[in-house]
């Protein structure tokens, strides 16, 4: 080998260890493209290279029509410490006439979340956002008056609805080439600082006051045979299948052929619809991702009390009956995510967390009792973000909105403790603290130690009602750094260790200070002892470290 060559050889292997050690592809401007990292059933969102938790919150749905509305919106993410905004953008306002673009409005939210160092989710209205009873409110004008192309979908009654039909492929293809134009859009002006790090593709999809598309073409569709990749799909994953799912195609022998009755039975209509909407959707998502591959995910509508039957929710919208067929539907989209105003958020919370599907709040009450949910979501799902909607009023005039009060003091504690989350995601050392109906509760913390919260400002008595909860005072979150030394943070909480094994007791206190994390090293500000020797978060939001005086060892005899 010549000089030359060995000079090639050893720049082409610089080279590949530079593109090994590098990361995710740099496009040319610097930073990485965002992107969602899965190993196993890990989940990491990368940004800039380094993983991020979103703390989040979402405008209302007119907000971004006009720029002056969005002022509020940023203010208030600011007063409420989070790091991200979702804010909408309107395919009606930005393909106003078929093929010519205006990306003024989107232009605008990138400026305003840049000057308000937020990150940015863009969430397409297009063929799907419900207002009243209109699944396609936020398609063009030219979309509306021509119910002839673009034609609509069907009830049991032959009705037409106003929502595009799922199987309307002139819709399908003018919604992909608009998202496209979006996504080559951002791409141009948002390469280089990556400010926007995701895109929700549509909303709350699927057909609402039918079981399912009854057009012609649908109809036809669901007498055939159920597509093979999708068969394929349930058989690789037969053993870790959602339980309706399961349970309808174990009902039917777990037929491998036949019409979409013979397969599912009474959960025919909405896995149809779940495949067609997904189907839909995802060559939308796969049109946008092919000019600038930002990670990308479908919120979903989930079943809420007194909602029987597919119709009540929008047909074919990601429940939890049909999550397995939306992952064989749309392998474009990242992540299904649940929106959760109802009580029952853990519980819904823990169906949308899988192998195959990360948790992502990015819909939920802006209340009091549902912020707490932001420790639960960070800590025990090792979820990506939590971002309640309508957060525009949270602060104004530079004030905090009480109702927003909850809400901030959680952001307030979670954001110099996220780097330290990110490092303890998956390890099993993140609990949190959410008060619910009782006085206290209980932590198992390992084998050894239990931690238990009392929440003195006290929301309810009798036994505990677990889909019931009051408005929620304290939230917190406990990390477990090593087997005697916790962090703890949180508000209006105080919390007792106690030891499982030997005389029943409390261990004693090595240290108790309150500080802050400054990455993941800890900045010790106030040591607590004498009369303020507890561990106490009720005048809150405060991180406290906890260092634990380790149980003598026990010995067998006295
Ligand atoms: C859920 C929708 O996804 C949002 O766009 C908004 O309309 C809220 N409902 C209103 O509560």
């Amino acid at each position: 080998m010549n000089l030359s060559q060995k000079s090639l050889s050893l720049c082409v292997l610089m080279l590949v260890t530079t593109l090994l050690v590098a990361g995710p592809p740099a496009i040319p401007g610097g930073l990485p493209i965002p992107q969602l990292v899965h190993t196993g059933s890990h989940y990491r969102l990368m940004v800039d290279g380094r993983p991020f938790l979103i703390l989040g919150g979402q405008a209302h749905n007119s907000s971004a029509s006009n720029p002056k509305d969005l002022k509020p919106v940023w203010d208030s993410l600011v007063a409420l410490h989070a790091n991200t905004a979702e804010v909408p953008i309107y395919w009606e306002l930005i393909e106003p006439r078929p093929g010519q673009f205006d990306f003024h409005l989107v232009d605008d939210i990138i400026e305003g979340a840049r000057q308000h160092h937020l990150r940015l989710i863009l969430l397409w209205f297009g063929t799907w956002k419900w207002v009243e009873d209109t699944g396609m409110a936020y398609t063009p004008a030219w979309i509306k008056e021509n119910p002839a192309r673009y034609w609509h979908a069907r009830d049991a009654l032959n009705q037409p609805l106003f929502n595009i039909s799922p199987f309307c492929r002139s819709a399908e293809e003018a919604d992909a080439q608009a998202f496209a134009a979006v996504m080559q859009h951002i791409k141009s002006v948002d390469s280089s600082q990556r400010t926007v790090i995701m895109m929700q593709v549509e909303n709350e999809s699927g057909l609402e006051g039918t079981d399912r598309d009854h057009s012609p073409a649908a109809n036809r569709a669901y007498q055939s045979p159920v597509p093979g990749h999708l068969m394929r799909y349930l058989e690789d994953h037969r053993n870790h299948l959602m339980p309706a799912l399961a349970a309808a195609w174990a009902d039917r022998s777990y037929r491998t052929t036949g019409s979409w009755p013979q397969v599912f039975g009474d959960l025919a209509p909405e896995a149809f619809s779940a495949w067609y909407v997904g189907r839909y959707i995802d060559a939308v998502a796969a049109a946008g991702q092919k000019v600038y591959p930002l990670p990308m995910y479908c919120n979903a509508w989930p079943i809420s009390p007194g909602e029987v039957r597919p119709g009540d929710w929008p047909s074919g919208t990601p429940t939890p009956h049909v999550l397995d067929i939306w992952k064989a539907a749309a392998p474009h989209i990242a992540v299904l995510a649940p929106d959760i105003y109802s009580a029952n958020f853990l519980e819904i919370a823990a169906e949308y967390r899988r192998a195959t599907n990360p948790l992502l709040i990015v819909e939920t009450s802006f209340s009091p009792s549902h912020a707490p949910f932001a420790f639960s979501t960070l800590a025990e799902f090792n979820g990506i973000g939590f971002s309640p909607f309508g957060i525009d009023h949270a602060a104004e005039n530079g004030k905090l909105n009480p109702r927003a009060k909850a809400l901030a003091d959680s952001f307030e504690v979670l954001e110099p403790l996220l780097p330290l989350i990110e490092k303890y995601q998956y390890t099993g050392k993140l609990f949190s603290v959410v008060q619910g109906a009782d006085r206290a509760e209980t932590i198992p913390l390992s084998h050894e130690l239990a931690a238990v919260a009392y929440y003195p400002r006290g929301l309810g008595f009798g036994p505990p009602r677990p889909n019931v909860f009051p408005p929620a005072a304290a939230g917190g979150i406990i990390i477990e750094l090593a087997p005697d030394d916790y962090v703890v943070a949180g508000y209006g909480f105080r919390l007792e260790f106690r030891e499982l094994h030997g005389p029943p007791r409390s261990p004693q206190f090595l240290s108790i200070e309150e500080g802050t994390f400054h990455g993941t090293q800890w900045a010790p500000e106030r040591r607590l002892n004498g009369d303020e020797l507890h561990v106490s978060l009720l005048e809150g939001p405060r991180i406290l470290r906890v260092r634990l005086l380790k149980p003598a060892p026990r010995s067998s005899s006295p």
